[in-house]
């Protein structure tokens, strides 16, 4: 087997990268010896996990195209050329889908989609002429399925697997290599509130950092965190529609978006909430 790739000096990308799974990441690949810029549509957090941990924060707005195409300039300029971006910023607002505004069936798209489809394409306009690179889409297993209580949000990430499994095909042979990362729930802010499915335990922000540290070393194109949820997910799509539904009912996995504790969710909700698109800030 190949020896694993060392990410000493290696220039690193991360949206969303002040808290939760970003954060952690950021703070995985800064022990890896990687150069990281966490950009962050909450500077002052960036900040100060940029501080904590020895990476470089910068302002980010996913949703503004053109500032996040200004980002990775600035990265470039102060850092270099970029070798790795982690498209990791995204949102989930829950509830019956029904009961959605359009305003946050907007901001979940243009933060968990487009801001995804604008970073992959960025990349690898930056990275095909060199012929190296490595782009990182976090989806969520909520990106295989859909859960009820978060149908928009399933919609975004299912989204990003596709985009990530055709841009994985254009790329063949480019020298870039492509990984979408399919956690469970995760403990982060976004999941306060959640209930843990039947079998299945909440992992830690640090546990999707390893597997993804672990990816960008020896390069993978799917990874599931926990690792066990891959044979199950196949598994269950060997089977006629009536039973992997059961098999989701008898997990529980239908109940973990669809039931949160509202009043845990309700500080994630707002600040969620208040990160608008640009379409918003136009008008
Ligand atoms: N926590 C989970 O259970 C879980 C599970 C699967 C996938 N994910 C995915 O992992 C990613 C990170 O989620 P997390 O749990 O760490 O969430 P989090 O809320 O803890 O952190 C997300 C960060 O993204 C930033 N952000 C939000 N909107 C932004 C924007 N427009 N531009 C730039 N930054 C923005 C926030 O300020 C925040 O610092 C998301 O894409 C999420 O969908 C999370």
């Amino acid at each position: 087997m190949a020896q694993p790739r060392s990410l000493a000096g290696k220039v690193v990308v991360i949206t969303g990268g002040g808290r939760g799974i970003g954060a952690a990441t950021a703070e995985a690949l800064v022990r890896h010896g990687a150069e990281v810029a966490i950009g962050d549509l909450d500077l002052a957090v960036a900040e100060e996990t940029a501080r904590r941990i020895g990476a470089t924060a910068f302002p980010l707005d996913v949703t503004d195209l053109a500032g996040f195409t200004k980002f990775l300039e600035e990265v470039e300029g102060r850092l270099g050329p970029i070798d790795v971006v982690v498209n990791n910023a995204g949102i989930m607002a829950l509830g019956p889908f029904e009961d959605e505004s359009d305003r946050s069936t907007t901001r979940q798209l243009e933060i968990n989609l487009h801001g995804v489809i604008h970073g992959t394409r960025e990349a690898i306009r930056r990275m095909r002429p060199r012929g190296a690179g490595h782009i990182v889409n976090i989806a969520s297993v909520a990106g295989k399925a859909g859960f009820p209580g978060g149908a928009t949000y399933c919609a975004t990430k299912h989204g990003v697997v596709g985009l990530s499994e055709a841009v994985r095909g254009e790329l063949r042979g480019s020298g870039i290599e492509v990984t979408v990362v399919l956690p469970s729930v995760v403990r982060t802010e976004l999941a306060a509130g959640l209930q843990d499915a039947r079998f299945v335990k909440a992992v830690e922000a640090a546990d999707v950092a390893t597997a993804i540290v672990g990816a960008l070393r020896r390069p993978r194109f799917e990874i599931y965190v926990p690792a066990s949820l891959g044979p199950v997910n196949k598994l269950t799509r060997l089977l006629p529609r009536p039973a992997a539904e059961w098999v989701l009912r008898v997990f529980k996995g239908d109940q973990v978006l669809n039931a949160p504790e509202r009043a845990a969710r309700a500080d994630y909700e707002a600040r969620a909430a208040a990160s608008a698109p640009t379409t918003d800030r136009d008008t």
